[in-house]
């Protein structure tokens, strides 16, 4: 009985499994018959999931509710009655690019793309508004019991005011059927990078734990965003914003972070257990010795288990070793297979690797996304961000522009190696990662194409944009890529996709 009833519970385990594959949202906490915490599925959830329209009500279990959310998920699951419009006038290189600015609200667009993108997008990076009381208005268009779905998130006709503006609802349901909407466009190895600061961290990473499974996490990311913290409040001088991420499906992707040149690690680590390794000939390099020989014994850190001849620099016989090596036997084997070979620079035998340059020679990012840690990459502010727009002649042109250092820094982790990534951005703003994925390109001839959505949006008429002649937001991230591809094209020469065609909403 008790097999029997343990295989029924790793069945019942595997079916959950598998619905949460289907709807990672539906997943959530209950207690069992012994009062002891087991995941479960979220039935109404799953009957939202599963319903065209509004199912009633809830019961107690751990998850993040809010005015609004089922009408979230309905929204998410209608589809749109609009379509996009080819504007080849405003695109550039019709015929040759694959690259898309879409001007129109991202849940239709995002609906839209869902016949043409499914499962297609490496990697998204989304910087949407932070829900910091000034600028947010969101009435989506609820066509089945639109008015519930508005007086339950607070919109109304009057909705327009800074108050309504800071409610998390609102937020939430916003970025609930984007972000759900945005995972299935994402391949099964995709990424997805999501700004934010600390008004709505905490929400976020609860929804996306909610959408992306808890389990697909990768990393809270700080940047600091700037290098002269405002004494706004006389709590703290902020410095840092975040980009979460999460994956698809988890895998066992290395991020890039960055570039070991011709630099050698240690193969002991204090602490480690200690192991024999055995050293085939021709695999150590003694840069003090050039012919000579070594006799068993202790040296320093490591004990030599045989006597062999070093000849020309290198190790003439296989070597064993026993100390506190980083790595097995087995991961030593795979290292060597790969061509990585060790080195020894003076008597003490303190061993050391390096892998052949042209392997992974690189180390993951640190999760802090700075100048000063990042040197070689240099993840630039805010400050730099607004210089960029300057440089293109852009000036003041786009407010929280972010800069481009950052967005290619990210991109970088996740489509280094890859040439032909789709990159998606639905909050595009100034199209700053349209600029990075085309200086990514151009730094290796890279294919990778990218998709800018933004919503059209009047530009205020006493505003710098306006007084440089732009009239709509869409107008200055169309104007900010040509300006960059040009700029690029002059300063490498390469010949990459510098195009894009123009859709608009219908
Ligand atoms: C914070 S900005 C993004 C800035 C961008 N990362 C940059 O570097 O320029 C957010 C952008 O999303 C746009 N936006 C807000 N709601 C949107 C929606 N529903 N659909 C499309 N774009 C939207 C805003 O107009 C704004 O341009």
């Amino acid at each position: 009985m008790e097999r029997l009833s343990t295989e029924s519970d790793s069945l019942f385990k595997t079916n959950i499994e598998k619905v949460g594959r289907l709807f990672p949202n539906v997943i959530t906490e209950a207690k069992d018959e012994n009062g002891k915490l087991i995941k479960s599925i979220d039935f109404e959830l799953l009957k939202q999931e599963l319903s065209g329209q509004i199912v009633s009500e809830d019961c107690d279990r751990y998850q993040l509710t809010w005015p609004g959310k089922k009408e979230a998920i309905l929204l998410t699951n209608t589809p749109t009655s609009k379509a996009l419009k080819a504007v080849k006038e405003e695109s550039a290189n019709w015929d040759s690019t694959g690259n898309l600015y879409i001007e129109g609200d991202n849940l239709d667009v995002l609906k839209i793309l869902q016949k043409s993108y499914i499962d297609k997008v490496k990697c998204i990076y989304i910087d949407p508004p932070y829900n910091t009381g000034k600028a947010f208005i969101y009435k989506d268009d609820f066509s089945m019991g639109a008015n519930r779905y508005l007086e339950k998130t607070g919109q109304n006709s009057s909705s327009d005011n800074e108050f309504d503006g800071r409610f998390h609802s609102n937020w939430l349901t916003m970025m609930y059927s984007r972000l759900k909407l945005a995972r299935n466009l994402l391949q099964d190895d995709g990424v997805i990078f999501v700004s934010i600061d600390n008004n709505e961290l905490y929400n976020l990473q609860i929804m996306m734990n909610e959408i992306f499974g808890e389990s697909n996490y990768v990393e809270t990311f700080i940047w600091t965003k700037t290098s002269t913290p405002p004494s706004l409040s006389i709590k703290s001088r902020k410095t840092a914003e975040y980009v979460l991420c999460y994956e698809k499906k988890l895998s066992g992707m290395k991020y890039y972070g960055t570039k070991l040149e011709n630099c050698d690690a240690p193969l002991l680590n204090a602490g480690n257990p200690v192991r024999v390794l055995s050293f085939p000939r021709g695999t150590i390099r003694f840069t003090f010795l050039k012919d000579g020989c070594f006799s068993a014994g202790r040296y320093n850190r490591v004990e030599l288990l045989n006597d062999f001849e070093v000849k020309d620099g290198i190790n003439v016989e296989e070597v064993f070793l026993k100390g506190e090596f980083k790595w097995t036997k087995d991961f030593m084997l795979k290292e060597i297979q790969k061509g990585t070979y060790f080195i020894v620079k003076s008597s003490k035998f303190s061993i050391r690797f390096q892998r052949p340059n042209n392997e992974e020679n690189f180390k993951p990012p640190t999760n802090l996304l700075d100048v000063e840690l990042n040197k070689n990459s240099g993840v630039g502010t805010n400050e730099n961000a607004v210089k960029e727009l300057e440089f293109l002649g852009m000036g003041r042109c786009f407010d929280y522009p972010k800069p481009l250092s950052l967005i290619k820094k990210i991109l970088n982790m996740v489509i280094k190696d890859d040439k032909e990534a789709i990159v998606l951005d639905f909050f595009s703003g100034s199209a700053t990662t349209a600029h990075a994925v085309m200086e990514l390109n151009a730094s290796d001839e890279g294919r990778r194409k990218y998709i800018m959505v933004q919503k059209p949006k009047t530009i205020p008429k006493d505003s710098k944009a306006y007084e440089a002649g732009y009239s709509d937001i869409c107008q200055i991230g169309k104007e900010r890529i040509l300006r960059a591809a040009k700029k690029i094209k002059e300063d490498t020469g390469t010949n990459i996709d510098y195009g894009f065609k123009v859709f608009k909403l219908d």
